[in-house]
């Protein structure tokens, strides 16, 4: 029998055994969660993110609004009240990589879509204190520029291999469904798709 002397006085022992406390700690309350449905199942009325959301995502990645925005509203009643019912994990199944955070600079945005114009998210983007007089976040005047959409087909089937159920014609219409629009159309499409899926 291993006397607790031992391993208190033997540091190599004491690290390995506290790994393995961790470990099988750790283990039993994550692995659970990869074969819970309410972790895994998408919300009912989920839809994967069309063609101009996707790309309008990988310019949010790409200008790091993540730095400053939350997309994970918990649940407390100052968080409810301003934002709306709390996130919950079937909204973000579709999203590879998910963009909860923790910094908020800004306000959480997990729940933006429909809460202004297109037009109000134009000009925010462009110039925030045209709108927000007071506001600190960067104007983003570059985006009224085309966007890149001749890797659209690549993306959504890379995102199809990890599970997300876009169809072969989903993928086949994709570069059509985003000719001609500018890197700020895909992002106003994305912002405006947020968090609408619950209801
Ligand atoms: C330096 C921090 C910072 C960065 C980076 C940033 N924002 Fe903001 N954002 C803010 C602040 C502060 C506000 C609140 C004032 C305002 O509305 O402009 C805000 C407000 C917003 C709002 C309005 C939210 C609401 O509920 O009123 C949206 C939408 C938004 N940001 C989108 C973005 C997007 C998209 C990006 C990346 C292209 C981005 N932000 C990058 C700081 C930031």
């Amino acid at each position: 029998m291993l006397k607790h002397d031992t391993i208190e006085k033997n540091i190599g022992l004491m690290i390995v055994l506290i790994v393995l406390v961790v470990s099988v700690g750790g283990l039993l309350e994550i692995v659970p969660l990869f074969f819970h449905k309410s972790t895994t199942e998408p919300v009912a009325g989920l839809k994967p993110y069309d063609a101009p959301s996707l790309i309008g995502r990988d310019i949010y990645i790409r200008e790091g609004c993540y730095g400053c925005h939350s997309q994970m509203i918990r649940p407390f009643r100052a968080e409810t009240e301003r934002y709306g019912h709390y996130s919950v994990a079937g909204e973000s199944v579709y999203d590879h990589p998910f963009q909860w955070g923790s910094k908020r600079t800004g306000p959480d945005l997990a729940r933006v879509g429909g809460r202004y114009s297109d037009h109000w998210h134009r000009v925010h983007l462009l110039q925030p204190r045209d709108v927000v007089p007071e506001s600190n976040m960067p104007a983003y005047y570059w985006l009224d520029r085309p966007a890149k959409n001749d890797d659209i087909e690549a993306k959504m089937r890379a995102l199809r291999s990890v599970g997300v159920p876009y169809t072969d014609e989903d993928i086949a219409g994709a570069r059509e469904a985003t000719a001609g629009m500018t890197e700020l159309d895909c992002l106003v499409a994305y912002l405006q798709g947020l968090g609408t899926a619950l209801k």
